[in-house]
């Protein structure tokens, strides 16, 4: 690899934000929270649009926060934007969308959005609308920060009540999904697996999906296998990879671990303004973003290798 960019590889796409050659661009692969990734210009892009969500006055100097749940919902934008996804014609679903600020922010580009999170009693039941900011139930509260004019977040988001352990047949033609911080509360680590595999029947051919998780940095043996939230080993990712392409989805995953302080750093109680690793339990963990691409209906053998551009794999 001659390019310096850990988490990216080369692959045809019709290129997006970060801007390539011609057919073809470096993008991001599947990978671990890390720090180096969060300060790249690309996510700093994200993190200036999403400024109002987390600095509403405008006042604070900061580029970005330094917190796993901004590298989420960075990783997410950027790696649908890079793939093309984030334009006029296209449809998007989010999973268990809660009220995170990535639906008005995709709405803002043009595509068609369906928002869906789990039904309001059993939101309640799971103490979802405990803290108040993290379940919407419904559309209002998904524009809070003004990222969408609002007669364009009207006209383009819908809202569904979808159980994650049970996405409807009719949810299909969609160009992209996503979930960010969700599938991992499904109830153990095999219903969030799953899911991902389930929903790839959402997407259109040459779609893709992007999904954040829970990411166990410091077992690989031992973790959190069921409960309110689990925890994935990189074994489990791994498996999980294995289960998609033999499915014939591409998917490619650097587990390479940021090493910065701001990554080594394991943030307990009381939290402190860096947070890109903390504790579930006994175990240490971060965040794991992936990026499954369902083959276009025409791809052939060139679009099959160029999408599988390899690096680290998992
Ligand atoms: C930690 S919150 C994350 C919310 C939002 N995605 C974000 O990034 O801020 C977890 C979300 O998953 C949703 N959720 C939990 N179990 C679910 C299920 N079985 N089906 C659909 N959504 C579910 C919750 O309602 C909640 O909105």
């Amino acid at each position: 690899m001659s390019h310096g960019t850990t988490g990216r590889y080369l692959r045809g796409v019709t290129v997006g934000s970060s801007g390539g050659c011609g057919n073809i661009a470096w993008v991001l692969t599947s990978q671990l929270c890390k720090h180096e990734t969060l300060i790249s210009p690309a996510l700093l892009g994200w993190s200036d649009r999403l400024r109002p969500t987390w600095d509403p006055d405008g006042s604070d100097p900061k580029p970005l926060i330094v917190h796993r749940k901004m590298w989420e919902w960075l990783f997410i934008a950027e790696a649908l934007s890079e793939r093309n996804m984030l334009v006029r014609g296209r449809r998007g679903l989010g999973f268990g969308v809660g009220r995170e600020p990535l639906v008005a922010l995709f709405a803002s580009f043009g595509p068609e959005i369906v928002a869906t999170d789990l039904d309001p009693a059993r939101a309640l039941a799971a103490g979802w609308t405990d803290s108040g900011g993290e379940y919407a139930d419904g559309i209002e509260g998904l524009n809070d920060h003004h990222l969408c004019p609002p007669e364009q977040f009207a006209a383009r988001v819908t809202y569904r009540n979808v159980d994650m352990n049970q996405v409807p047949s009719d949810l299909g033609g969609f160009d992209f999904t996503w979930s960010s911080c969700a599938f991992e509360h499904l109830g153990n680590l095999a219903a969030g697996a799953d899911f991902v595999v389930e929903q790839m029947r959402c997407l259109a051919p040459g779609g893709v999906a992007v999904h954040t998780t829970e990411f166990n940095v410091s077992s690989n043996d031992q973790t959190v296998e069921s409960g309110a939230t689990v925890l994935y080993r990189r074994r489990d990712i791994e498996a999980l990879v294995k289960r998609l392409r033999k499915l014939g989805y591409a998917i490619t995953c650097d587990f390479t671990e940021g090493n910065t302080s701001a990554d080594r750093h394991v943030d307990v109680p009381p939290f402190s303004e860096t947070h890109l690793r903390t504790t579930l339990g006994e175990f240490v963990t971060t965040s794991i973003g992936l990026i499954i691409e369902k083959p276009s209906a025409g791809s052939g053998r060139l679009g099959r290798f160029l999408g599988r551009g390899e690096r680290s794999v998992g």
